[in-house]
């Protein structure tokens, strides 16, 4: 089937399922482009939280799709991938957060989405990378927090924060990668470019950015910024709609190794074949998804710019 004939049918499907698809910045054109909302992870937190369909298929990975059924126990929530996984998530579980709690008695838990309900439901707080200073800084009764499961998103967010960050060994491994040679090489390659960082690349890339922001926040950079060229210090699959939405700017991938495989993982047939039977269900166990919800709302409660 050519792909103009599998988005006729996502949309039909998505229609008559009454379902809304949600994808992250970096799906694949063909996901982005049959989208209801592409977004970073705190744009698909609200909308999910927001949505009337009966239906979410959520195109990213499996702490994506299981916040949305952590927020929306009357929705059916499909990931039409189930083995899209994230390797940071996967760093940190609920068992070894409980002893490290134990040790760090009356310090409040501020976990990152990327993980899982189990995980969050033993936080006090959850973040992302739009809003980790603001979280952080809204709780006014604590001096020192323990933030999981990201060491680089705790140690950016320590620099504007007077709160002591303690944080978990974990990392993201696309973002881990790109090195102070990498970024240097690129912007001797472009030197009129800005050198936009995530806040999931090592403290050592954050010194050379110009700009530091989620995916979301890097489109709204760019969209504002007199600038015409930028390096892009994320996940590759950004490039995507940075170049539709700005056609006349140039961009160019700090390395082209940032590419996240299961953020790869999901083509039309995959939502197709899921939506159609209703199948890849995600489940969050009722007693994990109250507390997991409770550390999400509390999060969705703190005022965005
Ligand atoms: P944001 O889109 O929230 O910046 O997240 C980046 C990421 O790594 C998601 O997996
Ligand atoms: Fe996880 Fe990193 Fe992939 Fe995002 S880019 S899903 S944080 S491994």
């Amino acid at each position: 089937m050519s792909l103009e004939k599998l988005q006729s049918e996502v949309r039909r499907l998505l229609k008559e399922k009454n379902a809304i698809l949600l994808a992250h910045n970096y799906q694949l054109p063909e996901i982005q482009d049959v989208a209801d909302l592409t977004g970073d992870s705190l744009d698909l937190s609200v909308r999910a939280a927001k949505t009337d369909a009966e239906v979410i298929v959520f195109c990213g990975v499996r702490f994506m799709a299981e916040t949305a059924a952590v927020l929306c126990p009357d929705k059916t929530v499909i990931l039409p991938r189930l083995d899209a996984g994230c390797e940071m998530a996967d760093m940190i579980d609920a068992d070894a957060l409980r002893a490290r709690k134990a040790s760090l008695p009356g310090v409040p838990v501020v976990t990152y989405v990327n993980s899982t309900a189990e995980v969050k439901a033993e936080s006090d707080i959850c973040c992302t990378s739009a809003n980790a200073i603001k979280v952080v800084n809204s709780l006014t009764d604590a001096d020192v927090v323990l933030m999981t499961p990201d060491q680089n998103l705790a140690r950016y967010t320590q620099r504007h924060t007077g709160k002591k960050i303690i944080y978990w060994e974990g990392y993201c491994p696309i973002h881990e990668i790109l090195s102070v040679e990498d970024v240097l090489k690129a912007k001797a390659e472009h030197p009129g470019a800005l050198f936009l960082a995530h806040p999931e690349c090592r403290p050592e890339v954050i010194d050379l950015a110009d700009a530091v922001r989620s995916t979301t926040g890097m489109l709204a950079f760019v969209r504002e910024a007199k600038a015409e060229e930028f390096v892009i210090g994320t996940e590759v699959g950004l490039l995507y709609p940075l170049q539709r939405q700005n056609p006349m700017k140039r961009f160019y991938p700090a390395s082209d190794k940032m590419l996240c495989e299961h953020m790869k993982l999901t083509r039309l047939g995959d939502v197709i074949a899921a939506l159609s039977g209703l199948k890849n269900v995600v489940h969050v166990p009722e007693e994990v998804r109250i507390r997991a919800k409770k550390a999400v709302d509390r999060m969705l409660a703190v005022p965005r710019d």
